[in-house]
């Protein structure tokens, strides 16, 4: 028995972030760089399945104008993330992403922290989950491994659920154990429910081994660690490099 690839999302925020750190006021300079759009072709090269980016209500780092370069040329996925507001939603309307998935998303915060409320807040959920499914793009909800979220998740009609991984990421000893049994617990039953279980948030070459017990994984999400290994292996090496501890998740 086979199972499909394990896929792997490039999120490149960050590549935009180094460019935002110099260019915010000049977007139009002939030096802002690094390009969004060359970042994301390389990945596609090294084997990326698909390109993720977060459209932020401030706009801390991909602007409106990168996710439209991205639509046009890029040849893979395009995965958009999002907070549930209707300025952002009008936006994923007219762009068409392959995929949403929907973060919470709080102002101060450093990057997305925790799941989405999704047992919280169905009836507005389940109205930005059919516009968008409606409108072409499947929907993916980003929550933590809690029974509850899952069920919640199928219920109002999303596709595919991205477990969170950063307390897996940052836990250590027994309370990694601790978590990954309940990553574990909250792949079984959504895929039960028929949902698509990706996850991300904080995974690493390093760390990713750690997540292997847990099943029916179709899809990473991997924004970080790619970028800072980029650095210093340049980020078609930095994606290979992933890609080749994602072949070694056991197949079903
Ligand atoms: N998935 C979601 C929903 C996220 O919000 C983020 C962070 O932007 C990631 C995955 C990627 O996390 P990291 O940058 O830690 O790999």
């Amino acid at each position: 028995m086979s199972r499909p690839n394990l896929l792997l999302g490039v999120n490149i925020d960050h590549v935009v972030t180094l460019r935002q750190a110099r260019y915010r006021q000049m977007l139009d300079s002939p030096n802002a760089e690094p390009s969004v759009l060359a970042a994301a072709l390389t990945a596609e090269t090294a084997g990326a399945h698909s390109i993720t980016v977060h459209l932020r209500a401030d706009r801390r780092h991909i602007q409106d104008a990168d996710v439209a370069l991205l639509r046009r040329e890029i040849r893979t996925k395009l995965n958009l993330e999002m907070g549930n507001t209707a300025e952002i939603l009008a936006i994923a309307l007219q762009v068409r992403p392959d995929f949403v998935c929907m973060v919470p998303e709080n102002r101060e915060e450093v990057t997305t922290e925790g799941g989405l409320d999704v047992a919280g807040q169905r009836a507005a959920l389940r109205a930005t989950v059919k516009a968008l499914q409606d409108n072409g793009t499947r929907v993916s909800m980003f929550i933590d491994p809690d029974l509850e979220q899952v069920r919640a998740s199928a219920d109002i009609g999303a596709a595919m659920i991205e477990l969170h991984t950063g307390t897996f990421a940052n836990a250590t000893g027994a309370s990694r154990a601790a978590e990954v049994a309940r990553l574990q617990a909250a792949a079984e039953l959504g895929h039960e429910l028929g949902l698509q279980i990706n996850a991300g948030h904080g995974l690493t070459t390093t760390n990713l081994p750690d997540l292997w017990s847990v099943p029916n994984l179709a899809e990473l999400n991997i924004g970080h660690h790619i970028v800072s290994r980029a650095i210093f292996i340049g980020l078609d090496a930095a994606v290979r490099e992933m890609l080749a501890v994602m072949a070694t998740y056991p197949a079903a």
